[in-house]
């Protein structure tokens, strides 16, 4: 697999699951980033563990504390950041962090949908602001002309169950919480690409297959391992047709 060619990537929820092996198959890939932001909401409690056993043998990696539901720690992520890379800028963002509560249609209480919203829109929106000016500079220091994840993105880690073309044949009920956040989500990711396209941004959302995780349980089809290199594959190869793109870990187009 071709190295994405990044000099600097962030990763939010790189503490276990799809955000582990994204920041695992990064620092240890050919042409690794300069430096690698794995960030996650308790990087000294139990469950920054595997990530920090990662970090002792990759000083290309940095655990940043960083909640997605928390401003403050968002703010505080991003002067960290800012201040590691000195003058350079972020190449690549990528939304990982998501939640997924089992609520069904019928007795889904309204803190339930806000919890779904507040973790998988507003935090993927609040992230790409704070870090905004990073990849804006990252971008404008480049001297790649198009755009491409190794000049400067934003990739929003959706979900097939967030399509409304495909609603019909992937319904399951008890995740609708889950499923109109991460539709929102794909509104958020095409507005993303419309405003920053002339920024040099290219903005987009992948679905990463339904994978074993502790959300995608062991039932699920995909290893990490499988999902994960197809993603960073599909990610080395975006240009500036995949601005505003919906795609799985293959690179196949998914209906919003
Ligand atoms: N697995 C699948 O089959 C599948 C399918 C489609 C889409 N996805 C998407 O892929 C992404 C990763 O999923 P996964 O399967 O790896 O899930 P996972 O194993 O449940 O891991 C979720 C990650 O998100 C983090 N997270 C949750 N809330 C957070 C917050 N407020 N701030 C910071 N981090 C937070 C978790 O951190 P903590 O350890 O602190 O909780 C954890 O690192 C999600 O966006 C998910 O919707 C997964």
């Amino acid at each position: 697999m071709a190295g994405l060619g990044a000099r600097a990537v962030l990763v939010t929820g790189a503490n276990r699951g799809i955000g582990l092996e994204l920041v695992r198959q990064l620092a240890g890939g050919p042409d690794a980033p300069r430096w690698i932001f794995a960030c996650c909401r308790e990087p000294d409690g139990v469950h920054g563990q595997k990530l920090r056993k990662l970090v002792s043998s990759h000083p290309n990696l940095v655990i940043v504390k960083l909640d997605v539901t928390n401003h403050a720690t968002i703010k505080a992520a991003a002067t960290y950041v800012e201040d590691h890379l000195e003058d350079t800028g972020l190449n690549l963002l990528i939304n990982n962090a998501g939640v997924l509560a089992e609520v069904a249609l019928e007795t889904v209480a309204p803190q339930d949908m806000l919890n779904g919203y507040n973790s998988n829109v507003v935090g993927p929106l609040l992230v790409s602001q704070a870090f905004l000016p990073l990849l804006r500079r990252a971008a404008q220091g480049s001297i790649q002309k198009g755009l491409s994840c190794s000049r400067a993105a934003i990739i929003n880690i959706s979900t097939v169950l967030g399509s409304i073309g495909l609603a019909p044949h992937t319904f399951v009920k008890h995740v609708i919480s889950y499923r109109c956040s991460k539709a929102a989500l794909n509104m958020l990711t095409k507005c993303q690409s419309l405003d920053y396209k002339e920024d040099g941004i290219l903005c987009a959302a992948v679905h990463p297959g339904w994978v074993k995780t502790d959300m995608g349980t062991q039932q699920a089809d995909l290893t990490v391992d499988e999902s994960v290199r197809g993603i960073l594959s599909v990610l080395s190869r975006f240009g500036d047709e995949h601005n505003g793109a919906f795609v799985n870990w293959k690179g196949e187009t998914i209906p919003w």
